[in-house]
């Protein structure tokens, strides 16, 4: 009985915050459209509307191996629904000529591409966005992206990117938005609110595609395109919210990620594409596939491309990525009787309401303005911006003895293999930044440092011994100068420029090709060679700060107990480097806060703080405990906690005060934690809200975030912040996939991280 209720609630998808709560457009305008693509479809042939989903390269390969050939002869005869990665306005202008005035239908083209974390002018990698903890300040860098990529002839951006990343091995957890459920799912809303803008149809907003669609994130061993196999209490707790949250938001677009999930690729499951998708959840745009995705089922084992393309078709993705399945096969399917007519009137419909939405109809050129484009694009304002916001994304992770902030003088060695390298610093997944024109590290410590100080520098070290590594791990021109001679010599040259300085910055850690795409790793620490470099450095008796460059949580436990001052800078954009100056000489007070775990070795990962308890949890302050939870060999704790993050400046928290000790449905309590600037400087801190439900119908996790607020406090100021706690802050989905809070008795906490906290406990009473 009890498994019937749960079957017949997954289908129907009983209550909760997953739930269809997608905005939907105004009746008459719905109607006004409706009428036109019926009309529009009504004189369309079979073999034009195969053509609108079909998605093709400008005819470069991007992030495969295969090409789109011979794209202007098929978008005059209507079969291309849309390009990607076809960029400036003189280039897509001519694209879309072909489309309206070849083509017999005069369908205007869609242009989408990857603008992940800004456009020409580039924002920190999305994990280091996330660290910013602020909201405001994503929504705009979204934003701006936006403006760019749209006076530059785009329309659709593969973004918000936001696959719940736990297992740091995997290259992409760089591209995320971190661990945890609640801060991306916040990301998510306002990233789609940043792109889209309050109206589609204006010419500088980009509609939204969320992925991966779904689970991509928790590919077994770290491995790229690996399969995933999940629980559905795992799913709707942990995984799936983000991605509902940037669908609620109006996300205009969905991809489906290249994983299996539970046996069955995402690019052809049913149930995640149409079931929850479009039934439970009320989606309303259209999803595409990744890249050859629809292709790569052959190799999942599903069958030829005839099968896989059909089978993806009636799963529910409407438009194909470069494989070109669909306008292979889908004609004959439908005469075998394999696809039917509305299958395909289906997903050609919403792709034309996509353009419709978009004001394509209305004006297929609105985004090829010459003008904008000289005008928007990495503009003064823009790029002030990108070193502001890189600024708040950078986490100091110890700085003993106060060795920063550098004071403007003297003498500073700045040292590494990726000091002195441009293309290094914009980070993965910046297919447009301007790699020649980015200020290296060295760069901007020279400029920021002004006339008083003398900065000398040395490479140091290769960023790994082995060539090939180096090569592999530098790709799309992100080259870092390699020095042949042997190891010793490299950095004992090295270590005479750090003798002749007051302080040594050693630029040390991972390339920007190193995370990302096809990027996974199964030792994150820093390369050897660094490591040697960077011993060598501390030997010669100089304060030394590490500078590093991450785009994922790495194994720096020797580092962190050996180097006084470490700046985790990730990839911060354009102006990454003006940036870790301006933090590096105190013009600004760094705030980050890890968005991810940072474990102590790599045998600990998958590793994050909202775990669950075992029935055997080692004590509090314990290691190895017989017969515990636990290993002989490292502790149970992380060597950086998910949001921590040291500031130039110290603050302390007062104990949590509750409004009440319990409450009933339908009513709230209060939190509050008075935090106090007990430096001399002035600083941000990031106050994180907990709770851990005590008594549950199924495990909780120890922790989650509930809720977040940046705030600035002068030396010697105090805040009092205050959180509201309601009946759905406490909701989760049960065995049945019921979202519900239930009775009982729930822990509080409050703190700068995830394990520094102050506790209280309260109580939701029955109704
Ligand atoms: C990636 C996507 C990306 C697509 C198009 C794929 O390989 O997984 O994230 O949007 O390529 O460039």
């Amino acid at each position: 009985m009890k498994k019937a209720t749960s079957l017949l609630c997954m289908m129907a998808f009983c209550a909760g915050s997953l739930r269809a709560q997608a905005p939907k457009p105004a009746p008459a305008e719905q109607a006004k459209m409706n009428t036109f693509v019926s009309q529009l479809m009504a004189r369309m042939t079979i073999d034009e509307k195969i053509g609108q989903l079909n998605l093709v390269t400008g005819g470069e390969a991007t992030t495969g191996e295969a090409v789109s050939n011979d794209v202007e002869g098929k978008i005059a005869k209507g079969q291309v629904g849309g390009i990607f990665s076809l960029t400036t306005p003189g280039r897509v202008r001519k694209a879309q000529q072909i489309a309206v005035t070849k083509s017999r239908l005069k369908i205007p083209l869609i242009f989408g591409q990857d603008v992940i974390h800004g456009y020409k002018t580039t924002f920190p990698i999305p994990l280091a966005l996330a660290a910013s903890w602020d909201m405001a300040l994503v929504e705009r860098t979204a934003r701006v992206a936006a403006n760019e990529a749209s006076a530059d002839g785009i329309n659709w951006t593969f973004s918000p990117m936001v696959d719940i990343a736990r297992d740091a091995r995997w290259g992409r957890i760089a591209e995320s938005c971190g661990e945890d459920t609640y801060l991306a799912s916040q990301i998510a809303r306002v990233m789609v609110k940043g792109y889209q803008g309050d109206d589609l149809k204006k010419n500088n907003t980009l509609m939204a595609c969320v992925k991966h669609f779904a689970l991509y994130g928790a590919a077994e061993s770290g491995r790229d395109y690996n399969t995933t196999d999940m629980s559905l209490n795992r799913m709707y707790n942990e995984y799936l919210p983000p991605y509902k949250a940037a669908i609620d938001a109006g996300a205009g677009s969905v991809m489906a990620s290249f994983n299996d999930i539970n046996g069955v690729p995402a690019t052809a499951n049913k149930w995640l594409l149409t079931d929850l998708l479009r039934k439970q959840w009320g989606f309303t745009g259209f999803v595409t596939s990744d890249y050859t995705g629809v292709n790569e089922l052959i190799e999942h084992g599903l069958g030829d491309l005839q099968r896989v393309s059909a089978l993806s078709l009636k799963a529910g993705m409407e438009m194909d990525m470069v494989s070109e399945g669909y306008v292979k096969t889908l004609k004959k399917s439908l005469e075998e009787g394999k696809v039917s007519a509305a299958d395909i009137d289906n997903a050609c419909r919403l792709i034309l309401e996509a353009k419709y939405k978009l004001g394509l109809f209305d004006d297929p050129y609105k985004y090829c303005s010459e003008k904008r484009a000289k005008t928007e694009i990495l503009t003064p304002a823009n790029i002030k911006f990108a070193r502001d916001a890189a600024a708040q994304t950078f986490v100091l992770l110890k700085n003993q003895n106060k060795v920063l902030p550098l004071k403007k003088a003297g003498t500073i060695a700045v040292i590494g293999p990726l000091a002195n390298t441009r293309a290094n610093m914009p980070g993965t997944w910046s297919v447009n930044a301007d790699l020649a024109n980015t200020p290296s590290l060295l760069e901007g410590i020279k400029a920021v440092a002004g006339n008083k100080v003398t900065v000398l520098n040395s490479l140091g070290s290769n960023l790994t011994s082995d060539a090939t590594l180096q090569k592999n791990a530098t790709m799309f021109g992100r080259d870092i100068p390699r020095d042949e001679r042997p190891e010793e010599v490299v950095i004992n040259e090295a270590v005479a420029t750090a003798q002749k300085a007051d302080v040594v910055v050693a630029a040390l850690g991972e390339s920007s090709e190193m995370s990302g795409e096809s990027s996974s790793r199964t030792d994150i620490g820093i390369p050897e060679v660094q490591k040697h470099l960077l011993a060598a450095l501390l030997k010669t008796g100089k304060p030394v700060v590490l500078v590093l460059f991450a785009g994922r949580p790495m194994t720096i436990k020797w580092e962190s107990e050996n180097v006084p001052a470490i700046l985790n800078v990730w990839f911060g954009g354009s102006q990454a480097a003006n940036a870790i100056a301006d933090v590096l000489f105190g013009d600004v007070n760094p705030s980050g806060k890890l968005a991810a775990t940072f474990p102590q070795n790599i045998g600990q990962v998958p590793m994050y703080y909202s775990q669950k308890s075992t029935g055997r949890p080692l004590a509090p302050g314990t290691w190895f405990t017989k017969f515990r939870s636990g290993y002989l060999d490292v502790s149970n704790d992380p060597l950086y906690p998910f949001g921590y993050g040291l500031s130039y400046t110290t603050f302390s928290y007062g104990d949590v005060k509750l409004s009440a000790n319990s409450f009933k449905p339908g009513q709230s309590i209060t939190a509050s934690v008075t935090v106090t600037n007990t430096g001399s400087v002035e600083g941000k801190e990031v106050v994180q809200l907990y709770t851990r439900d005590l008594v549950g119908s199924i495990t909780r996790p120890v922790k989650e975030l509930k809720g977040f607020q940046k705030i600035s406090l002068k030396p010697g100021e105090s805040k009092t912040v205050t959180f509201t706690i309601s009946e759905n802050d406490l909701k989760f989905y049960n065995a049945d996939l019921q979202y519900v809070a239930e009775p009982g008795d729930f822990k509080i906490f409050i703190g700068p991280n995830s394990s520094d906290v102050k506790e209280s406990q309260f109580a939701l009473l029955g109704k």
